[in-house]
Parts: structure tokens; C-alpha cells; sequence
């Protein structure tokens, strides 16, 4: 688990980087429970920002300029004539100690140099809207330390797009001042259009006499925040006003130290709507019992949540992440989506109908008031017709963006429904009363059988559901419009497995009318599948046109598709002879060491044959590439056939910490974050990871391994127990709860065959089957589950 660049430390959830030079900036998310979001590298890199990082970026972080991962969340300490930071970057002097662990809702730094050491924690406590730097300084030296200390924050346009494309405009939109009474650096936007006008307050716990807030003047010409002029010069005491100027925060702190002596400072970047609150905020966090009162809520609270469900495995590698790194990383894609990231720009609104439902889905034990907070928001984008828009924002509660049909959107729906059902009981959020998209009204379950339907009565000359403009594959939009009369084989294979489990929440509500249509449409949908029109031979086709298709060996591109093999296993209506064909095709023409390819071969040209192919380079993301979401599907097909080998290797071979292991240096990106896809064989960075964690492949994960490896599944009607592990291993345990119970399962694998029949016993009684009932809030079950031959 150790590289040359740093280790897992699964005792305190933390990845700890001992190497600042990493190939790239491995970030963390600093997750609030509020408005107040923020990512950070271990270069101190990083942005934030309130409520949505579209309309409400606090400060900046460059995307595509040099140097890269800059600016952020400075700290510079001048001793002497010399200056360095505990983050090292952006001045990097060397250090004789540095380490950055990033954690559960923080990220600290420790440094050394020159007999001064600096312990730097960030965080962002869970019900205040502030940003905290935790600083100790030490005089680990003989002689007595001067020092002086210089926070430092870019400060942003909320509104991303100007902030990016006007930047004219800086200085007319937003005010920045020294406070007269010492309350810190204040900042007020007060743009028309903006959504919200933050008010800031960059501060110390200590007072200070000069600051900078011209960030031009501050920097000096010609440089850069790695040797900043006003840290040469002195500070300029600078407000910046209207005209066009660049606005920083920073601010002098003179720390004297007596040998052996060590200095706690507290920096804080407060936000609110009003002053008031900013100022009640930013003054609370300058005692050190609040700031140490808060810092302990977030480890209590990521201690009872990660209580969900803590496994111990052979598998070291599996465990720190089901235990520690998916969940952290699945709330990250829950509050911020594909939004904002090291390389995701925040110009978009976190809330897509087809990826926070995915995100969702492991939410719904993890995080289950948030998602019932958002369900019913979601569920607004449902049109009266069925139809869903791609996003909403969820503050106007409208699409942002040009409605496309993403036709596959419902099925994530019912999944993320089924599941929130039986992870919690709560059957009332299915009778709330929501508006639809476009007018009217009707409850959360009427608004899942509109969509529904709307797939099954919209179906093209092969009777499969129309894809519109694409489905789970927003790649096929080059192919596909409204228009173009395409069928999705996935999408049918979806609804199949969609079907049957509206149906089992239809009967469980009683609300049967609808079922005769469900299962007709499967029927339906499983005979095209079956039949030569979807079947090449020896896999599953993926996409059918009036007078062509995709995924044939008739194709010279786009030959093999990895979903409608995985799909066809999960829908659970095909014939097994199909399905198991399809899944040994997977094996031979898509499979590598490091993931499964999307499909084989990457497109150069249009379906046509002659027209260029415009979107991803062959073998790169949704062109062939290792599109790491879409092989948790194929590990759940594994474990549905059995396949204990096939379901370990496709399912280990995606995990970040073994995909880096490899080779750190190559592979690129972060060992503890959830990577999207990987270059593939057929690109010349084959390995090397591109967007990491905003991927829905980390809930997916996070459930194939909890789910169906280790095989302890939440349904309707009980716990499911059902592993499929690798033979060799001698056995697992899993401590779940699911509705305020515990269930601590104990599982035996001593006949080395990882999955089939089991013998199953409850507080030591033999039962029948393969669910466990559940039982009361509060109670605790002990499970002993053994697999037979
Ligand atoms: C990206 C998108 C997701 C899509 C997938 C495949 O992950 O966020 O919506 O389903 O790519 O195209």
C-alpha cells in the first residue's frame, strides 16, 4: 500500500502523502454539511466556494494557466530573509519535513525547516459557513524565532463566467476593505444578477496592522504567488476599489518565538449573505474551544457514518476503500456532481437527474437524509409526459442547460427509489406531492411510472426504446437526435431490471394498475433482445437504426460494447446460453490488467464510414477507453453468473489504490479518489488516469463490492445475503446497519468456492434461504453465513 509518494493510514482515515512533488495535484474535498464547499491539494491548491460553484466561487483556481494547481489556500512564513510554506508549494523551498494527510473533511499539513515547525489543518465545520486554517507554529531551535505570517486567498467573481471571460469587470463587481474595527479583510459583492451577494471576512484570530488586498501591487510584475514582491517589500496596506483591480487577501502576523515555544493562530475565510452572520461566524472561530469543538464534530461524524458498514476482508486494498475512501468520495459526487474538480471547471449546476441519482444510490445508507432532502428536487425534472431534463439547479429549480432527452434517465430513478425503500422503510416519500417539470402536479411514485412509460410507449421500428439523444452513453450523441429513430439494447435491458423492481414496490403499495404494462413491455423487450435483431452471434448488439447498427462484427468500428453484455446478465430475462457467451466476449476482446474497455474498436470515423469522428481521441474516454464506471456493471453480471475469479479481477482491478500501484508515476492521479476512466489500449497513455472522483463509477463501486462481492444487499423484502468472493479467501466479516439496526455478518468460505448455496444462520439459529428479516431500531443481529459447494 506504500508508493514512494505516500501511504494509506486506514486507524485515522487518512492518505498520507510524503512527497510534495507528486505527478500531479491530489486533491480532497473539504465537505461542510451547508453551503461552504472547498477542494484542496497537497500543494494547498484549491478553491471555494457557496452554494454553487457556478454562481458562488469565492476564490480562484486557475484551470489551464501556469503554473498549474494555483492559486489557493497560501500560507507563507518569512523567517528571516527566507520564506517557504507548510504546503510547500507555491514558494518551494525545501523542507526537512513535510507531510500532507489528507482526511475526512480535512486536510493537514506538517513542515519543518530551519528549526520551525508548522502543523496547518483546514477544515470546514459542519454548521458554519467558514473556512478554518488551524495553524501551531514551534520553535524546535535554540535561539529565539521572528517570524511573520501571511495568509493568502485569491478572491473570485461568484459568477464563474465573467469571473473567467470579463474579467474587466473584477473591480465593479464586488468591494474589498479593511475593516476599521480589525475584523479581518471584507468583501462584498454586490453584482445585480448574482444569485446571492457574499459577504466574506478573511481573518485572525490576532489582529493585524498591514495587509494587501491588491493582488497585482501584492504580487509585483512579472511574478507569481511563488515569491510574491510584498513579501520582499512589506505589505502596502492596499484596498483594492472600483477600477478594474485584481483582489487578494493577505494579511501580517508577527510571531515571536522563544525557543521551545510553540503559537496557535487561527485564519478564517467566513461567508454569508448578510454581515451580521459573517461577523458572528468569523468571531466564534477565533477561541480555540469552538475551533477544536468543531474539528471533533466532523471526526464523530464521519466515525458514525463510516459506522454504515466497516469491513474486514483479506483484501487491504478493498477494505480502505469501502471503508474510508469511496464513501468520502460518494459524498463529494453527491454535493458537487460532475461540477468542480482539479479539472472540472464548476460552470455547470451539481444536479443531473441521471448521475446524482447513481451518486445517490449508496447515499441512500450513507447519507440518507441528504438524499431525502434531494429525491423529491430531482423529481421535478420530470416532465408531465415522462420525459426528464438533463439538470436542474436547485436553487430556481430549472434546467441550466439545452433540455436533451437523455432517454435511459428514469431507470436510475427507480433504482435510487427502490434502494432509498429499502435501506430506511420510508414508504411516505413515495406519496409526496411534487410539481412535474412542465406543469401540474403528482406524487414521487406517479412521477416514476411516467417515466417509466414514457421508455416503454416510446419505442422505434425494432420495438426497443427510442435512445433519442443518447442514453447512459452520452458519447452516442454523435450518432443519435430525436430524430434519427435509434433503439438503445441497453436501455431495454435496463428497463427489464427497472421493471421488476417498480413492480415489487407496486405490489408492495398496492398500487397494482400499472404492472400488467411493466411486465408486457419486458416481455416484449426480452424477445427483440433474444432474437437475431439484438443477437450477433456471440454478443449483444448496443445500438439499432432503421437501416443500420452498432456493436456487430459487421462494424469495422465500435464492434463489441461492454453495457449491453453486462445488461443483458442484470436484466435477468435472457437466455443464460446468450449471456454467458456475451460475458466470455467481454473477457477476450475488451478486458486489459487495469479496467475494461467502454468498446471495441474506437471510432475514427462516423458510422458512415467516411465522415471524421469529432469528440474523443480512439482509446480515450468514451472512445474505448477503460470508462471505469461502466465495469462495476460487469461485475455485478459476474457475480450473477457466479463467477467469483472474473467478479474479483474486473472488480480489483478498478480500485484506485491498485490501478497507481502499478506505477504511481504513469497512472497520474490520486491512489485514494475513484478515477472516471483510464487511457486505453488503444491510445499512448494507456494507465494513465485522467477525472478523478466526480464519477458515478465510485457509488457503483462502492455497491458492487459491498453488495455483490461481499453479497450483503438491502431489498424490500429483508437483507439478501449473497457473496461471491475469491475462492481462495478463507472468509470475510461485514458489521451493517440498515434501519438503525447492526448486522455483524460473519461469512466462511472454507470449502474455497466463494459463491454459490450458503447455509445461513441468525443469533445462532439455522434459517432457511438467503434473507435475513429485519429487525427493530436499535437491536443487533449476528449473522453466520457459510458457502457450500
Ligand atoms: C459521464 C457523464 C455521465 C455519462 C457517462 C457516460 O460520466 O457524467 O452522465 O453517463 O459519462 O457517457
Amino acid at each position: 500500500m506504500k508508493s514512494d509518494y505516500g501511504f494509506f493510514d486506514p486507524q485515522n482515515r487518512e492518505y498520507v502523502i510524503i512527497d510534495p512533488m507528486t505527478p500531479e495535484a491530489w486533491i480532497n474535498y473539504l465537505d461542510g454539511n451547508g453551503k461552504l464547499n472547498a477542494f484542496i491539494s497537497n500543494g494547498a491548491g484549491g478553491t471555494a466556494w457557496y452554494s454553487q460553484p457556478h454562481t458562488g466561487r469565492l476564490t480562484r483556481y486557475r484551470l489551464n494557466g501556469l503554473p498549474m494547481d494555483s492559486p489557493g489556500f497560501y500560507l507563507y512564513i518569512k523567517d528571516g530573509s527566507e520564506i517557504w510554506n507548510p504546503s510547500f508549494f507555491p514558494s518551494m523551498q525545501t523542507l526537512d519535513s513535510w507531510e500532507c494527510r489528507h482526511g475526512m473533511g480535512y486536510t493537514r499539513f506538517k513542515a519543518v525547516r530551519n528549526g520551525v515547525s508548522a502543523d496547518l489543518k483546514y477544515f470546514i465545520p459542519l454548521n458554519d459557513e467558514v473556512l478554518i486554517w488551524d495553524l501551531t507554529l514551534h520553535n524546535q531551535s535554540s535561539s529565539v524565532k521572528e517570524l511573520n505570517i501571511y495568509p493568502y486567498i485569491d478572491y473570485s467573481l461568484h459568477d464563474f463566467d465573467k469571473d473567467t471571460l470579463y474579467f474587466l469587470v473584477c473591480g465593479n463587481q464586488a468591494k474589498y476593505w479593511n475593516d476599521k474595527d480589525g475584523r479581518g479583510l471584507m468583501s462584498d459583492y454586490f453584482a445585480f444578477e448574482s444569485q446571492f451577494m457574499g459577504k466574506t471576512i478573511f481573518s485572525a484570530s490576532e489582529r493585524f496592522e498591514k495587509f494587501d488586498m491588491d493582488r497585482n501591487r501584492f504580487i509585483g510584475r512579472g511574478r507569481t504567488e511563488a515569491n510574491p514582491i510584498g513579501l520582499k517589500h512589506g505589505l502596502n496596506n492596499s484596498e483594492v476599489t472600483d477600477g478594474g483591480f485584481y483582489a487578494c487577501g493577505t494579511f501580517e502576523l508577527p510571531v515571536k518565538l522563544e525557543p521551545g515555544k510553540s503559537r496557535r493562530i487561527i485564519i478564517k475565510l467566513a461567508i454569508s449573505e448578510e454581515f451580521p452572520e459573517a461577523i458572528r461566524i468569523s468571531g466564534k472561530y477565533n477561541s480555540f474551544d469552538e475551533v477544536n469543538k468543531a474539528s471533533d464534530q466532523i471526526d464523530d461524524w464521519w466515525k458514525n457514518t463510516l459506522d454504515n458498514c466497516q469491513v474486514s476482508t483479506p483484501d487491504e486494498n478493498m477494505d480502505v476503500m469501502l471503508n474510508a475512501w469511496l464513501p468520502k468520495n460518494i459524498r463529494s459526487t453527491m454535493r458537487n456532481g460532475r461540477s468542480i474538480s482539479h479539472r472540472h471547471p464548476g460552470n455547470s449546476t451539481s444536479l443531473r437527474f441521471r448521475d446524482t441519482m447513481q451518486d445517490f444510490m449508496p447515499g441512500t445508507s450513507l447519507y440518507p437524509d441528504d438524499v431525502r432532502a434531494l429525491i423529491p428536487v430531482l423529481m421535478g425534472s420530470i416532465t408531465q409526459s415522462g420525459r426528464i431534463v438533463t439538470s436542474i439547479d436547485p436553487v430556481s429549480l430549472k434546467c441550466p442547460t439545452p433540455e436533451h432527452t437523455r432517454s435511459d434517465a428514469i431507470v436510475w430513478g427507480v433504482f435510487t427509489i427502490y434502494k432509498y425503500l429499502a435501506e430506511t422503510g420510508d414508504m411516505e416519500i413515495l406519496e409526496e406531492v411534487i410539481p412535474y417539470y412542465d406543469k401540474g402536479e403528482g406524487s414521487v411514485l406517479e412521477h416514476l411510472v411516467r417515466g417509466m412509460c414514457f421508455v416503454g410507449e416510446n419505442t422505434g421500428s425494432h420495438g426497443l426504446p427510442h435512445i433519442f439523444d443518447c442514453d447512459w452513453n452520452d458519447m452516442l450523441q454523435v450518432f443519435s437526435n430525436a430524430e434519427s429513430g435509434g433503439e438503445s439494447v441497453m436501455l431495454a435491458e435496463q428497463f427489464i431490471y427497472a421493471a421488476k423492481l417498480l413492480t415489487e414496490i407496486l405490489n408492495q403499495v398496492g398500487k397494482t394498475e400499472n404492472i400488467p404494462f411493466l411486465e408486457q413491455k419486458s416481455r416484449d423487450f426480452t424477445e427483440v433482445l433474444s432474437s437475431k435483431i439484438c443477437w450477433d452471434g456471440s454478443w449483444f448488439k448496443r445500438l439499432l437504426y432503421p437501416d443500420t447498427e452498432l456493436g456487430s462484427h459487421n462494424n469495422q468500428e465500435g464492434q463489441i460494447f461492454l453495457n449491453s453484455q453486462s445488461w443483458a446478465a442484470i436484466a435477468g430475462t435472457l437466455p443464460s446460453k446468450m449471456v454467458c457467451s456475451a460475458m466470455d466476449m467481454v473477457a477476450k476482446k475488451l478486458d486489459t490488467d487495469c479496467g475494461i474497455r467502454l468498446f471495441t474498436p474506437p471510432f475514427t470515423k462516423m458510422i458512415d464510414g467516411v465522415t471524421r469522428f469529432n469528440t474523443n481521441t480512439p482509446g480515450s474516454g468514451e472512445n474505448g477507453g477503460l470508462f471505469l464506471h461502466a465495469n462495476a456493471w460487469a461485475v455485478i453480471a459476474e457475480t450473477m453468473l457466479g463467477n467469483s475469479r472474473q467478479a474479483w479481477k474486473y472488480f480489483s482491478q478498478t480500485l484506485p489504490n491498485n490501478l497507481s500501484a502499478r506505477n504511481p508515476e504513469h497512472y497520474g492521479r490520486e491512489p485514494y479518489a475513484f478515477a472516471s476512466w483510464v487511457y486505453g489500449p488503444d491510445h499512448q497513455a494507456f494507465g494513465h488516469a485522467a477525472l478523478t472522483w466526480l464519477t458515478g463509477g465510485a457509488a457503483w463501486t462502492y455497491m458492487v463490492g459491498t453488495e455483490y462481492i461481499l453479497g450483503i444487499r438491502p431489498t424490500l423484502r429483508g437483507l439478501l445475503i449473497s457473496p461471491c468472493i475469491p475462492p481462495e479467501w478463507e472468509g470475510f466479516t461485514v458489521a451493517r446497519q440498515v434501519r438503525g439496526a447492526t448486522y455483524q455478518v460473519t461469512v466462511t468460505n472454507f470449502n474455497q468456492v466463494g459463491c454459490g448455496k450458503i447455509i445461513l444462520s441468525i443469533n445462532n439459529r439455522p434459517v432457511k434461504g438467503n434473507i435475513v428479516p429485519y429487525v427493530s431500531s436499535g437491536e443487533t443481529v449476528k449473522i453466520s453465513v457459510t458457502i457450500m459447494k
